[in-house]
């Protein structure tokens, strides 16, 4: 199969951990017969140094007329430390998300074996956990209005969403739920926020169009403790924008491991795929953070954009097989750590069993 994948580096160790991962496409690439091109594009602190814009039209169009989008990571500390920075390398991530309209972001939240013991939650709870939190990426607060009052001395931000917008990610929810295990959880908190009553009124009514699908109904600050009480609970979650970002962030710390969780974000024209973690400053040309994130990223990307399922499913393997053996990165391996293009051609490597073996 032929295939275009936009891929933007970004800053920090965007680079080196999409370099491991194009490694690992290129050995699918060799096994499978599927020919990728590649278009790079500038986005975030690289951008805005090069062009003045942290999302440039051109990053633009190579998104658009490519068949799916590879990304790594976001941010620069000299942009933090300087509340007057009039662009932000983070504006870059939502004009992108906003003018791809990638609506749905999903997380997934696994365990790894050989990692259990990683995670600051006791083993017996963790183990087995396995959910999807799904976040509608484009709405909400994010958004809305926003502003200060005419003296400066008050500030309003403003969230509004409406029913297709919530039906859009709900409708993805409620499919991927029913490829699961057909239990789905909408997160809000309806007990005060109108919007969070839209988002109830509306999923009660696709719920009746998917009656094998279990649905349950939590306020977010119960959920938030949920997840981290009984993390075997949930199967799907589904939430709105803000609260996504607070939960995902959450139900990452169960796996211990930040450096291994890959995520998509669905849109209508294009999709996206990235590993959760940001761009890590400090460790930055230092060939040391975890690229597995961003290889497990491209794996959801061949199964999702491009219904390679036994594909993704080899780099799965082959990445649990390398955790097997007890090998990877500093942050997961204290003794003799891989580098990250290390980890990159090891799990090439292991993706081809003739030379594996030879
Ligand atoms: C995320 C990040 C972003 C967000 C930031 C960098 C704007 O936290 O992708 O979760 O809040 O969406
Ligand atoms: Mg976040």
């Amino acid at each position: 199969m032929k295939k275009t994948i936009a891929v933007l580096p970004g800053d920090g160790v965007g680079p080196e951990i999409i370099d491991a991962t194009l490694a690992v496409l290129q050995s699918i690439e060799e096994k499978y017969n599927h020919q990728f091109t590649y278009n790079k594009g500038l986005i975030g602190g690289v951008a805005i140094d090069a062009v003045g814009d942290p999302f440039p039209k051109q990053t633009e169009t190579v998104c658009l007329t490519s068949d799916a989008i590879l990304f790594g990571a976001i941010g620069d500390p000299k942009y933090d430390n300087d509340p007057t920075a009039k662009v932000r390398p983070e504006q870059g991530l939502l004009a992108m998300r906003q003018k791809l309209g990638l609506y749905a972001n999903v997380r997934p939240i696994q365990t790894f074996k050989s990692l259990l013991h990683k995670s600051p939650l006791k083993e017996d709870r963790v183990t087995g956990a396995d959910f999807v939190v799904i976040r509608e990426l484009i709405g909400g607060i994010y958004f809305g209005k926003r502003g200060r009052g005419a003296d400066g001395r008050s500030a309003f931000d403003t969230s509004t969403y409406t029913v297709e917008e919530i039906s859009r990610v709900s409708n993805y929810a409620f499919k991927l739920a029913q490829k699961r295990r057909r239990k789905l959880t909408l997160v809000d908190k309806a007990n005060v926020l109108e919007t969070s009553r839209l988002w109830r009124e509306t999923v009660q009514k696709i719920a009746q169009d998917f009656p094998d699908v279990s649905v349950e109904y939590m306020f977010v600050d119960n959920a938030s403790m949920q997840i981290i009480r009984n993390p075997t609970a949930f199967d799907v979650i589904l939430t709105e924008n803000m609260f996504g970002d607070i939960l995902s962030d959450e139900a990452s710390v169960i796996t211990g491991s930040i450096g291994l969780l890959p995520s998509a974000s669905i849109g209508e024209k294009t999709s996206l795929y990235e590993p959760i973690h940001g761009s890590y400053p400090k460790a930055a040309g230092t060939n040391s953070a975890n690229p597995i994130g961003t290889i497990l990223s491209a794996a959801m990307m061949l199964e999702y954009s491009f219904d390679m399922k036994e594909e993704a499913g080899a780099i799965r393997m082959a990445v649990n097989s390398l955790l097997d053996e007890g090998k990877g990165t500093k942050d997961i391996v204290s003794e003799n750590p891989l580098t990250t293009s290390d980890v990159g051609e090891e799990i090439a490597r292991k993706l081809d069993p003739v030379s594996s073996t030879g």
